[in-house]
């Protein structure tokens, strides 16, 4: 079966935030964050999805990543690119950096996570050893190649709760625990795609050094690193999917 690729994106990702809507539509875990668009980058077809809202109005914590995830393979979608803004643990990738990590550890709570909650009498324990689809992962990575944009090869992607930021002592232990960057949503979001057969790479855009990690104030050059880290990852997907033709 040809891919068929869904970008989930954040705010202000330009042309990748167009495209037609199509209607919002229920679905059996209830309303997606937004309609999906239908948009063509370098020729090749892709629907985008953002995961926060069309006004960025959603937290990470009251994401519907059920109902995203099922309208995108309700949808025909095959293959999701995930775009994760993160906070840097460790220094395998700088601010204004982008990488795609091949691990992650769960510190989430009370989301709903999983499509298998037996309310339709359907239980299933799916493997996650390797939670991101190392297809895509390589995708990325040659597209970075070629764009000529530096990108971090693997590295451990912490998923916390949000909204908040975490205090130092936290961001100490993640580090403890192995992670590398620090971000709020590839989780449940990666396992729902996991469980309904969907190949899912997190793209994380490195954004600010973690709590504790750098010498200023996390959000004073917050918007600098994200504008820099967003322009990288634009310039990835680009030649993504333009290898696709
Ligand atoms: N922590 C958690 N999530 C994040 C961060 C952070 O420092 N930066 C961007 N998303």
């Amino acid at each position: 079966m040809p891919e068929r690729y869904a970008v989930i994106i954040g705010s202000g990702f330009g042309e990748l935030g167009a495209g037609k809507p199509q209607p919002v539509e229920e679905n059996r875990f209830g309303r997606p964050s937004a309609p999906i668009r239908h948009i063509n980058v370098a020729d090749t077809a892709v629907m985008t999805l953002s995961r926060h809202g069309d006004e960025h109005t959603i937290p990470p914590h009251a994401v519907n990543y059920r109902a995203n995830l099922l309208a995108l393979l309700d949808g025909g979608v095959t293959d999701v690119i995930a775009l994760c803004t993160v906070g840097l643990v460790t220094d395998r990738c700088a601010p204004g950096e982008v990488a795609v990590p091949d691990q992650l550890i769960d510190y989430t709570w009370g989301r709903e996570h999983t499509v298998f909650d037996g309310g339709d009498g359907v239980v299933d324990h799916i493997e996650f050893t390797v939670p991101f689809s190392q297809t895509l992962r390589e995708k990325l990575l040659a597209a970075a190649t070629s764009a000529g944009v530096g990108c971090a090869d693997g590295g451990v992607y912490a998923a916390t709760q949000g909204p908040r930021l975490e205090t130092a002592a936290e961001v100490d232990r993640l580090e403890r625990d192995g992670a590398d960057y620090v971000g709020m949503t590839a989780m449940p979001e990666a396992a729902i795609a996991c469980e309904l057969g969907l190949r899912y790479a997190c793209f994380a855009l490195g954004v600010n050094r973690a709590a504790g990690r750098g010498d200023v104030p996390i959000h004073s050059d917050l918007e600098a690193s994200t504008g820099i880290a967003r322009e990288a990852a634009k310039s990835v997907l680009h030649h993504f999917f333009t290898g696709q033709n």
